[in-house]
């Protein structure tokens, strides 16, 4: 039986998503590293490292471990910054309402993010006490598209995976998601992706609480 949401945070609840590509940016251009859009829609749902690799596979000279570990110091340096100038405008389309509605029929809700800077996030935009579980890339060793963060928020709120729906933006994270056993919503960049159960542009686009109640 369907009883809970895990949200996905980055590109799902907040805009963040543009910050990381304006954070990897400024750091890809001071290194001359081509970076573009298209290179950051790989990024979504990877961990803080991965992300880094995958921007590296286009630097023209190698980085030990250690600069790439500066490299990705500097880059969470610059994204801190924006992240710290946000507040409840940077929430998306939906959110919200969503929030609220799922809340209102008594279904759990919880994070499940790739980010070790969900908590800061959450803070910012006055979403830290809104949710039963956070489980984020502080608690996690494998990121998406491996279950781990997805099956943490699950254990956090002592559910079984089957009883959960993600609503995820990245095609790792819905394949994170399929990994999990659990339903996916995908939105954003991901609503096309096939492989999910549900699909909308926005939160605003869907009644998510309903449909739940439905599955119920
Ligand atoms: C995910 C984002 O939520 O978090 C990725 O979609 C990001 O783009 C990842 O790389 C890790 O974030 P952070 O804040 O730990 O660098
Ligand atoms: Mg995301």
């Amino acid at each position: 039986m369907m009883k809970a949401v895990i949200f996905d945070l980055d590109g799902v609840l907040v805009t963040t998503d543009n910050s990381h590509y304006l954070a990897w940016k400024q750091m890809a251009d001071e290194e001359g590293i081509p970076f573009d859009r298209e290179i950051n829609e790989r990024l979504r749902g990877v961990s803080r490292m991965e992300s880094l690799e995958i921007i590296l596979e286009k630097a023209v000279k190698p980085y030990t471990s250690e600069q790439k570990n500066e490299l990705a110091q500097r880059k969470n340096g610059y994204y801190v910054q924006l992240i710290q100038q946000m507040g409840e405008e940077a929430i998306l389309p939906g959110a919200l309402d969503t929030i609220a509605q799922l809340k209102e029929k008594g279904i759990k809700m919880a994070i499940g993010s790739s980010s070790k800077n969900a908590p800061t996030i959450l803070k910012q935009v006055g979403m830290d006490k809104v949710f039963d579980a956070v489980a984020d890339g502080n608690q996690i060793k494998n990121s998406k598209p491996a279950p781990d963060v997805f099956l943490l928020a699950a254990e956090l709120m002592n559910l079984p995976a089957e009883d959960c729906l993600v609503v995820e933006d990245a095609d790792a994270g819905v394949e994170a998601a399929i990994n999990a056993g659990m339903k996916v919503l995908a939105v954003g960049f991901a609503a096309g992706n096939q492989k999910a159960h549900l699909h909308a542009d926005t939160l605003k686009d869907i009644n998510l609480a309903e449909w739940i109640v439905k599955q119920q």
